[in-house]
């Protein structure tokens, strides 16, 4: 590895940390954070941990017009022996740069990423949270920080990352959630930027996301594109079915995120031996399943959520009601499998989990 130095300024105002207990998703923030610099000809310098605060960018930033950024989301858990863990957190730097790759944004050292993430959960390791279904949310993100109005790719930009101690992302918990189809708007179309992790692709699903909650649904699930008749993923969640004993998830055709949960989900199961295909599914195959009796399960997963059983899907005017409405057992089984290697509970076969040492070496004070 080169060289990495961080300088590190300690907050001298520690921040009261909530109860574990009462953490909702994404609201309460650490006592620091992770700023570096990119300027064009000199590429990413100027590695900082700093107390957590607002940044003051001119509001001529390029991000403020067009949207150009990435982010990223990953997660730290404490286990009962005081370790601090991180899952798969290669997999998520290297999706960030896919992600810049895709918005004309300089990449990243992942290894130094790795390494600026490790420094800055050691100094707020205090507020990783203990409670049962609690974790240590990562927020890495880069932003357009040049001012220029012009539509060209930024010459100046920051990656930041932030951190915040999280109860579940929905309310239902590990409750299953309802789940609307949606046949109006599209999230992605092949050649857009479905497969990147930008913030345009959440801005544009807000609307649909409104009008499903305003009905009483969780989340939507999105359709292809071009036709409306292929299944892509939910709001914020890969997608899986359990249909007569096989699990289908919809192959990567493009439009859909490449999630590091639906690949570790995927690679469980295939280690239990369970049939997994990676296919294009319809949601005319998903009915048809569903009124012959063979839709067993269905789920979503993603770092946020982690796997979060689906309870009923509504589309075209009906009700399909999967396990009557009660969470599978396949769900269940992955879910605290899943947990369980994160958490440092149960063995991990497949080394995803990597300990955040507690003195992990600094290179600059
Ligand atoms: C995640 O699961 O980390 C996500 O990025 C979803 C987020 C939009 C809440």
């Amino acid at each position: 590895m080169t060289n990495f130095q961080i300088e590190i300024n300690h907050s001298e105002h520690k921040k009261e940390k909530p109860e574990s207990s009462e953490l909702v998703f994404g609201r309460v923030f650490t006592d620091h954070m992770f700023i570096m610099d990119y300027t064009a000809g000199d590429g990413w310098h100027s590695a900082r941990i700093v107390p957590y605060q607002p940044i003051a960018l001119d509001p001529a930033s390029m991000i403020f017009h067009y949207g150009q950024s990435v982010f990223e989301g990953l997660k730290a858990y404490w286990t009962k022996d005081e370790k601090v863990l991180l899952f798969r957190p290669d997999r998520n730097f290297h999706r960030l740069n896919q992600s810049n790759d895709r918005l004309c944004i300089p990449h990243i050292d992942e290894e130094h990423a790795l390494q600026a993430l490790k420094e800055l959960i050691n100094i707020d390791r205090e507020w990783v949270p203990k409670a049962e279904g609690t974790s240590l949310y990562i927020r890495p993100f880069v932003i357009a920080t040049e001012p220029f109005l012009g539509v060209a790719p930024a010459k100046r930009y920051q990656f930041i990352i932030i951190l915040s101690p999280v109860g579940s992302y929905y309310k239902e918990g590990i409750q299953p959630v309802k789940i609307a189809v949606e046949q109006q708007f599209v999230r992605a179309v092949q050649g857009g930027t479905g497969t990147a992790k930008t913030g345009g692709n959440y801005a544009s699903s807000l609307k649909a996301q409104e009008v499903s909650s305003q009905n009483g649904y969780s989340q939507v699930l999105w359709l292809d594109g071009k036709e409306k008749k292929y299944i892509e993923e939910v709001g914020s969640m890969n997608v899986f079915f359990k249909i007569d004993g096989e699990v289908i998830t919809p192959a990567l055709n493009g439009s859909i995120l490449n999630g590091v949960t639906r690949s570790s989900i995927i690679e469980l199961l295939q280690h239990w031996n369970v049939t997994v295909t990676e296919r294009r599914i319809s949601m005319d195959e998903i009915k048809e399943a569903y009124k012959a009796g063979k839709l067993e399960e269905a789920f979503g997963t993603g770092t946020a959520a982690v796997i979060s059983p689906i309870g009923e899907f509504f589309w075209q005017d009906e009700q399909m009601i999967i396990n009557e409405g009660n969470t599978g057992e396949l769900s269940k089984k992955l879910y605290d499998t899943l947990t369980g290697i994160q958490k440092g509970e149960i063995e991990d076969p497949f080394k995803w989990v990597q300990e955040v040492e507690l003195r992990h070496a600094v290179s600059f004070r």
